[in-house]
């Protein structure tokens, strides 16, 4: 894959639609997804996406994607995972981080990110919005680094 881009969804994002929506939205994962898919075809990029409720399975992912770079919303995992920090660190590849809520504005616990320091950007706050605003920003500094 020369310009791909994996997008990864962590622990609950499949509910999206139907998981708190005052909180999260109404938009489906599919929906979002279908959304990056598009904006990164015009852009010459080959987005692909996954989700998973298991934290091995997100690993697996990153080992074996061939991706340039990739957005990660990490969902509950943001906060707890040393594993999937350790997978992104292993991989090398730039990664930006989004959440759809303003994680710095609920519960302490979500404040922390085990990602975020490694990352080249954080969006958070803007719901789905945030996701096609983090790919911008990936694709912006993936081709800044092709020169
Ligand atoms: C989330 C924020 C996390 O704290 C939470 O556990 C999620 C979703 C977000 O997109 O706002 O599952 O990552």
């Amino acid at each position: 894959m020369t310009r791909g881009i994996l997008v990864l969804h962590g622990p609950n994002l499949d509910q999206l639609g139907r998981r708190e929506p005052a909180r999260y939205g109404r938009d489906t994962l599919e929906v979002i997804d279908a959304r990056l898919v598009a904006r990164g075809a015009a852009r010459g990029w080959d987005v692909r996406t996954f989700q998973s409720n298991w934290e091995g399975a997100l690993v697996d992912q990153v080992h074996g994607s061939a991706a340039r770079g990739l957005l990660v919303n990490a969902a509950g995992l943001t906060h707890t995972s040393v594993v999937l920090r350790d997978a992104l660190l292993a991989a090398g590849r730039p990664f930006v981080e989004v959440h759809l809520t303003n994680v710095h504005a609920r519960e302490p616990f979500r404040h922390r990110s085990l990602l975020a320091d490694v990352a080249v950007g954080v969006v958070c706050g803007f719901g789905a919005l945030g996701y096609e605003l983090a790919l911008d920003g990936l694709i912006a500094a993936l081709e800044g680094a092709e020169g």
